[in-house]
Formats: C-alpha cells, structure tokens, sequence
C-alpha cells in the first residue's frame, strides 16, 4: 500500500516534471535550460571531479567540442598533465575548484567516494546540474553499493549529494566506446537518463548529443536503479529500443 502509493507520488512527479521540460523550453521559463538546449553553439564550464577513465574520457571530447573544462581528483598531478594534453580549454584543480568552476559537473568516482566527495562538496553543489554516471559495485564499493542498490542508485546519489540536480548517465556503456561515439556516422545510438529535474535534463540532454548519443529520458530519479550494468537497460541500444525497454519497467 504504502510503496503502492510512493510509486504513484513518484509517476506524477516524474509526469510532472517530463510536461515541464517541454513547456519550460517552449516558452523560455527556465532561462539557463532553455540557453544550454537551444544555443547548440554557446560554450559552458563544466567541471569534473574524478578524472578517471569516465572523467577523463567525456570531458576531453567535450574540451574538443570547445567547452571548458576543469579537471580535478585527489591527484593534481595527474589533471595538469591532462590538461595540458588537452589544450587551452582544460585546465586542473581541487576538487572544490572544480565545483565552483562549472555551471555543470561530472562527478565520476568509484560509488564508495560519494560519501566523501559530497562532504567534501557541500554547498558548491547546490542547486548546480551534477551529472551521474556512478555504479553501486558491491565487489568494488563495499557495504554503501549494498545499500544504494537496496535504494536504488538514483536516489541513493541525490542523498549522498544533497541539492544538486541530479541526472543519471552514461551508466552501462564502457568509457571507450563513449569516447570515440562523437566519431562514428550513421544512426545515433540512445542514452538512456533518469533525473526529477528538467535543467538537468535539458543541459545532460546537449552534452549527451555532443558525446554521439540520443538522450532517452525513462523517467525520474527512481528509475535510475534501472541505469547500471546488468540490467536490461545496459549496453548499446537504438533509442527505440530503449524506450520499449524501459516501458516494461515501469
Ligand atoms: N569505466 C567505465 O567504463 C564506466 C562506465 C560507466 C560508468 N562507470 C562508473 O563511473 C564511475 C567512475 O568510473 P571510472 O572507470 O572512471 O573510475 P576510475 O578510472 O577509477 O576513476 C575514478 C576517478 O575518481 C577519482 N577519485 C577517487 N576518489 C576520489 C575522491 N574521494 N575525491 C575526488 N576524486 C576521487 C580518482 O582519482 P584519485 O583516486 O587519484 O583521487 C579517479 O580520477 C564509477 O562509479 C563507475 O562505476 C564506469
């Protein structure tokens, strides 16, 4: 009855939310969404915080699509070195730096870290577009993967990072096949997202595009469970196919 009733509240949030991206972007209600879907050729600062392979990977094709980037981890070292292999559009910092540089942030750690990097966070991420790429791996990540699977991943990350506008991506397709994605021709294949938020959603939504995937939006934060590897929603899909997927799901 009870969880009857969170899935209901939860539909209409996420119903809610899917009519408000459409009608905000329609008539200009919310200026920075509106300013990052439409003007393809406007340039953001995005900062990233974990510049691992999934950091390192999606923020150099986004300094390539002329974005500025700041790159950070707990190794300044190694972020100045790729910066510099980037080019003047990247550049390195803590990550706090990272935080306050980017009007959006990938913040791409192994899932154990997020206790730590949202403590560490705090109010610089309030209110800011965080993109989610993170996995619960309970072999890797130990008892938090337990219980944010338990959660579910979505609503495990909006906890561990509280007030940030959280849009679940880039889960279940390896790091290099997304890398070289933005190069391949013929038909797009799909990313399938889940957020509560329609900021999120539309800036997630260019910078998806810009990496070579079709955003797929599947629903709200709740539905980001489904957004990891073993599920029916990992790996490469048409955008089709991921929303026959996904309906299944509901
Ligand atoms: N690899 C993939 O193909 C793939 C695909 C989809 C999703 N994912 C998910 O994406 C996330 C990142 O994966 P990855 O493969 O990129 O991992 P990775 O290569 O190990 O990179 C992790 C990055 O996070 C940094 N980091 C770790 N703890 C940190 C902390 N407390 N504060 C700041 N930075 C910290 C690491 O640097 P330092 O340790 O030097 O700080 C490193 O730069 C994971 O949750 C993973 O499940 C990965």
């Amino acid at each position: 009855m009870k969880v009857n009733g969170a899935m209901k509240q939860n539909r209409r949030r996420f119903l809610k939310v899917a009519g408000t991206t459409t009608a905000a972007l329609a008539l200009g209600g919310l200026p920075f969404a509106a300013r990052a879907a439409s003007a393809a050729t406007e340039k953001l600062k995005i900062g990233v915080v974990g510049s691992g392979r999934i950091g390192g990977t999606l923020g150099g094709v986004w300094v390539k699509a002329g974005h500025e980037v700041m790159f950070s981890s707990r190794n300044i070292v190694h972020d100045k070195a790729l910066a510099a292999k980037l080019g003047p559009n990247a550049r390195a910092g803590t990550p706090r730096e990272a935080a306050a540089f980017g009007e959006v942030l990938l913040i791409a750690v192994p899932y154990r870290a997020l206790p730590e990097v949202g403590k560490d966070l705090g109010n610089l991420i309030k209110g800011k577009v965080v993109i989610d790429p993170n996995n619960p791996i309970p072999s890797r990540d130990g008892e938090i993967a337990t219980w944010a699977r338990e959660k579910g991943a979505g609503l495990a990350s909006t906890e561990l990072l509280p007030g940030a506008r959280i849009v679940r991506a880039f889960n279940a397709i390896g790091y290099a096949r997304m890398g070289a994605a933005h190069e391949q021709q013929g038909e797009r294949m799909g990313m399938p997202i889940a957020s509560d938020d329609a900021k999120a959603v539309a800036v997630a939504s260019r910078l998806i595009r810009e990496i070579g995937y079709e955003p797929v939006l599947i629903g709200g934060l709740a539905m980001g469970k489904y957004l990891m590897p073993g599920t029916p929603l990992a790996g490469e899909r048409t955008p089709e196919q991921i929303r026959k997927i996904a309906a299944t799901l509901k």
